[in-house]
């Protein structure tokens, strides 16, 4: 049989064909032409009217032609048989195309079924909440605790003029205690009114305290504090204090020494001793430094594995934090009657209270924010 580009293009003459056995078989080809490219296309839409109009287009498609240059010009001893042949194509063609349409329709709604479907059983999106960290934690534990026995919070700037800082608290300018506290000063646009400084304790707001109210005052003022320090296990250029302040008619160092221990009780547990020193401070008068029994020895200096405990350095006690009454000259600033009034202050070093008692070694991991450390504190 011969072979011819398109043969449906050119009657059956024109191709060689003149019996039937031959019709048949161009028939069968042409019904695998179809089948075969049938079989290489997905069934979509696009798809089964890229089909339709090739094979059944009315115009030009492959049974148009057959009809127009196969059946038509035939010679009538073969027209039957191009008839029927040309009609059981037809019919293939049609039932054919009918399920690819199907399918089709089948698989687009499959797709748009599964991108709607919505599984109520997956797991969401969860989103961890975060906690207060460590020091706020500290924070809130001692505001509490002060809560307990009538003291209330304030709070004061961060940026302070020296008077603040240093005068109103009996440091006058060229007072040796100014060295410890080497500020870092605002650089201030010129004819500014100045200088200003970070604070580098919480105690001015004692004074802002004590301008603003009479007394009786109990008050403690929680906040960040900034020093010159360059940052080791135990120091960094910005911590955090919590200054304490009462003052009344008729407060008494037995009032303090009583508030102190009742509230390092109350921290570090009832098994807690504590002491004091005599210490200085230019706005306490006396001044003393707060110790503890050790948290980590339990006092007696040696370490629980034996040997020398390396926290107190087998003296037993920690130190806390400085306080003192406060110092009649520091009334003066303030308009009070030293001669009516008397009480006492404190400065706690939160930072360094949350070591202690959390077991922490250095003061900066507060500070880097690395979540393996935050994480343990929830
Ligand atoms: N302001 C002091 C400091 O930062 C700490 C301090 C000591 C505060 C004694 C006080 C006090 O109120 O009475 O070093």
């Amino acid at each position: 049989m011969p072979t011819v580009d398109n043969p449906t293009e050119k009657t059956l003459s024109a191709i060689g064909i003149n019996d039937p056995i031959a019709v048949a078989e161009l028939f069968a080809r042409e019904r695998l032409r179809y089948d075969q490219q049938l079989a290489a296309k997905v069934p979509d839409e696009a798809n089964y009217t890229l089909m339709k109009n090739a094979w059944l287009g009315r115009k030009s498609g492959v049974l148009t032609l057959i009809t127009e240059n196969w059946l038509k010009p035939a010679p009538p001893a073969l027209k039957p048989i191009v008839g029927q042949s040309l009609n059981e194509l037809k019919r293939h063609i049609e039932s054919s195309l009918e399920s690819l349409r199907v399918a089709g329709e089948k698989s687009f709604e499959g797709v748009a079924a599964a991108r709607e479907k919505i599984d109520l059983s997956l797991p969401g999106v969860i989103r961890s909440i975060g906690t207060h960290h460590l020091i706020r934690q500290v924070f809130q534990e001692i505001e509490d605790i002060f809560f307990s026995i009538g003291f209330s919070v304030v709070e004061g700037p961060e940026i302070e003029t020296p008077y603040y800082n240093f005068e109103a608290l009996n440091i006058p300018e060229h007072h040796p205690v100014r060295d410890d506290m080497d500020t870092f000063y605002m650089e201030l646009p010129k004819g500014a009114p100045g200088p200003l400084l970070l604070r580098t304790h919480t105690s001015p707001v004692q004074i802002h305290t004590m301008e603003k109210r009479q007394p009786p005052v109990r008050v403690i003022v929680p906040g960040k504090v900034y020093r010159r320090d360059n940052p080791d296990a135990t120091h960094s250029f910005m911590f955090h204090q919590i200054e304490g302040l009462a003052v009344d008619a008729d407060i008494t160092f037995c009032d303090f020494t009583g508030t102190i221990d009742y509230f390092v009780k109350q921290f570090f547990g009832e098994g807690v001793k504590t002491r004091f020193r005599p210490s200085y401070f230019p706005f306490t008068e006396p001044s003393v430094e707060f110790d503890a029994s050790c948290v980590f020895c339990g006092g007696s200096g040696t370490a629980k594995t034996g040997g020398t405990c390396g926290k107190c350095k087998g003296s037993g006690w920690i130190e806390l934090f400085g306080a003192g009454m406060v110092d009649p000259a520091v009334y003066g600033f303030v308009n009070y009657d030293p001669k009516k009034v008397s009480g006492f202050a404190f400065g706690i070093g939160i930072d360094r209270l949350a070591m202690l008692k959390y077991g922490i070694d250095d003061i900066q991991v507060f500070f880097q924010n690395d979540v393996r450390f935050l994480k343990q504190f929830p």
